[in-house]
């Protein structure tokens, strides 16, 4: 199998728009020990011909451009328009990981996997009937039942299942009136496993994660790969550096530090390779060398930056 990351930073991107916080810029300023990423997504195939998506970013495009085996392959395929695109599979519903659907509107076949949740999301946003329906098709996904990738009725050799991991509502359907939780429901937050059946090789991916629970813990024990929600460092690192009012817990992200963030809920769990994606621009450890950045590398966790690839 084949995994891809075709953007490694959190909603915004790095640098964001309209930042400039000390990571923001420096790393505009072109600084050694920062790379830009771009906005939260994947690319999975069992063999490199037939890809799927894991998230759709607003960057989609131009990470498209980057990565030459999710081009159209010359004189190969039937149709003139056609993409190696398959699937796409969505986590959630925030901005970050669906507005990359809007470009892929062009016209070809693939399949949209996400909760029924999510699906409802898409259908009440009129802007997505601009995806073909008579070519795009959407599939429901039940936690707990696996199921094949497939397109067009081209079967991908993976299987993905889908599990419900504590989070939130996407930013733009909360809901001040409904409590604590803003509204979240059941579907709102997944995190998914993708394998390949004729070797047994798997991966788990989960780019946004409120906590660690036993039922997380049990599912991620001994696994050979996990991409996990980075976020933030601390709890309070955007009130701290200005940039926002809210916690990492307010936005549904667990932080990499402390008692109950993620370093400390993966010790001693036995994952061989852990890295972590949808890295926030104020993260400290996107910066090379920091105490930070040798705090989690020391912990055994990998930062991911775009264009990291694995071979599983
Ligand atoms: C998040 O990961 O918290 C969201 O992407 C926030 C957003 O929608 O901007
Ligand atoms: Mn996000
Ligand atoms: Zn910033």
């Amino acid at each position: 199998m084949l995994i891809k990351v075709l953007g490694s930073a959190a909603g915004g991107g790095f640098p964001q728009i309209n930042c400039n916080c000390a990571n923001c810029l420096d790393v505009r300023l072109g600084k050694p020990g920062l790379a830009p990423r771009s906005q939260s997504s994947l690319a999975v195939a069992r063999d490199g011909a037939a890809w799927a998506l894991l998230n759709a970013s607003p960057d989609l495009r131009q990470q498209v451009a980057g990565a030459p085996e999710l081009a159209p392959l010359p004189g190969g395929h039937t149709s003139v328009r056609t993409s190696p695109i398959k699937a796409v599979v969505l986590t959630n519903g925030d901005v970050d990981h669906i507005a990359g659907l809007l470009s892929l509107r062009e016209g070809f076949a693939f399949t949209i996997y996400a909760t029924a949740r999510v699906l409802d999301t898409l259908a009440a946003n009129s802007i997505f009937n601009v995806l073909d329906r008579g070519l795009v098709r959407s599939v429901a996904l039940v936690p707990g039942r696996p199921i094949a990738l497939a397109a067009g009725g081209m079967d991908l050799g993976l299987t993905l299942e889908a599990f419900p991991v504590p989070g939130k509502v996407a930013l733009y359907l909360e809901d001040p009136a409904a409590g604590p939780g803003f509204g979240t429901r059941e579907g709102d937050t997944i995190g998914v496993k993708v394998a390949e059946p004729a070797t047994g090789a798997a991966l788990f991916y989960i780019p946004g994660c409120a906590a660690v629970d036993r039922e997380l813990t049990d599912r991620l024990r001994g696994a050979s790969l996990v991409l996990f929600d980075g976020t933030l460092y601390s709890d309070e690192e955007m009130i701290a550096q200005g940039l926002s009012t809210k916690t990492g817990r307010r936005m549904g992200h667990i932080s990499m530090s402390g008692r109950e963030g993620s370093l400390a809920a993966f010790a001693g769990l036995g994952v061989k390779r852990r890295v972590f994606v949808h890295m926030n621009n104020s993260n400290p450890v996107l910066r090379d060398g920091s105490r930070q950045r040798r705090e989690v590398e020391e912990a055994g966790w990998e930062v991911a930056f775009d264009g990291m690839e694995f071979r599983l």
